[in-house]
């Protein structure tokens, strides 16, 4: 067959690496493909904004017109938010098109009609870059690990948090100072409220629980506290007593009660993020700067440990690439996409229930 046609929506932080790298690759993209990968268009909503590298005669405004077009196969979410980038991917995959997003916001809080869209147009849906950045993640709970019985996620999946604790931790920064780096260095979402309120590790966490635990969590059922109120003073005082200050996001299934009627699956599951004070000599309090580290706890395998890079244009674009070869692999071989990740429906319970 002929090249693959991609279709780019965004080209940002992580847009204009996509772009790079699709670009310097292409020989060895190709290859592993089976066919060449080709940019089909990239939607911007400020082309005056573009970076260079990405050929002008590419870009356009009209997003729409974009990922309905006939010569398109897959497209690529990197916008973020719910709109307009759902009705995109809608439209994508309505057309006959695979689609891979980094978009944590959106799968938190709609996934069920993503996933609904994939199931009845037969189209893939990938989004490793959604959580974590570079580290593969998604794709192990959904695949290498969904024959075994996982307890808990647990670990910490935003990268600006993580920047600003650990500069106030080592270097005594201030919280603004070091939140202003950590947006000069792409790791902070547009808005950083979304990152220091909580909210984008408070999204992973939904997508990280649905997909260990077989259930539907949205967003709004996680348990959010962020890092505005920890002060110089609490970093200070954590250090003292060989600590340090994480966000951590923890997912878990909440066991019965005894005697109860749920099995295995015990009561519920819990979902939570907010900042602990942890032991300096725990594996998480060596997380520096943006990285992320999740934990993996199954019956049978027993605590698996990812660690990486968790935010920025080339790690997440890293990500978006892999997706990206696996999506392109199934239109080549003809391979169905949609897996069911949500058979079960277990309660998510509140904090004070767990
Ligand atoms: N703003 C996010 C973070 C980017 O800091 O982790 C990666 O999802």
């Amino acid at each position: 067959r002929g090249p693959l046609r991609v279709a780019l929506l965004g080209c940002g932080v992580v847009g204009s690496e996509v772009v790079r790298l699709l670009r310097e690759q292409a020989d060895d993209l190709a290859a592993r493909v089976g066919t060449p990968l080709e940019l089909a268009g990239v939607a911007v909503r400020r082309p005056e904004r573009v970076r260079a590298g990405v050929d002008p005669a590419l870009v356009t405004t009209d997003a729409q017109g974009l990922v309905t077009r006939d010569d398109v196969d897959i497209v690529v979410e990197v916008i973020g938010g719910i709109e307009p980038a759902r009705t995109l991917m809608l439209e994508a995959m309505k057309t006959g098109k695979s689609v891979v997003t980094a978009n944590k916001a959106l799968l938190a809080e709609d996934g069920a009609t993503l996933f609904a869209a994939a199931r009845e147009y037969g189209a893939d849906l990938y989004y490793e870059a959604s959580v974590a950045g570079a580290i593969p993640l998604l794709r192990p709970l959904r695949e290498s690990l969904v024959g075994d019985h996982v307890h808990r996620v647990l670990g910490i999946v935003n990268g600006t948090t993580n920047y600003i604790l650990d500069q106030m931790d080592s270097n005594g920064a201030g919280f603004n100072e070091a939140l202003e780096e950590a947006q000069a260095l792409g790791y902070a979402e547009a808005d950083p409220t979304a990152d220091v309120e909580g909210f984008d590790a408070a999204a992973k966490a939904a997508i990280l629980a649905q997909l260990a635990f077989h259930t539907p969590v949205t967003a709004a059922d996680v348990h959010r506290e962020g890092i505005t109120e920890v002060s110089a003073a609490d970093v200070a005082g954590a250090k003292g007593m060989d600590c340090v200050v994480k966000l951590l996001a923890i997912c878990e299934r909440v066991p019965s009660d005894g005697g109860a009627q749920d099995g295995r699956n015990g009561r519920g599951v819990s979902v939570r993020v907010y900042p602990a004070m942890i032991p300096r000599s725990h594996p998480l309090a060596s997380v520096r700067e943006a990285y992320n580290a999740v934990f993996v706890e199954a019956e049978s395998a027993g605590s698996l440990m990812f660690y990486g890079a968790g935010a920025g244009g080339a790690p997440t674009a890293s990500a978006v690439l892999g997706d990206l070869v696996a999506v392109a692999r199934n239109v080549v071989g003809g391979t169905p996409g949609p897996v069911e990740v949500t058979y079960a429906k277990l309660p998510v319970l509140p904090m004070g229930e767990t």
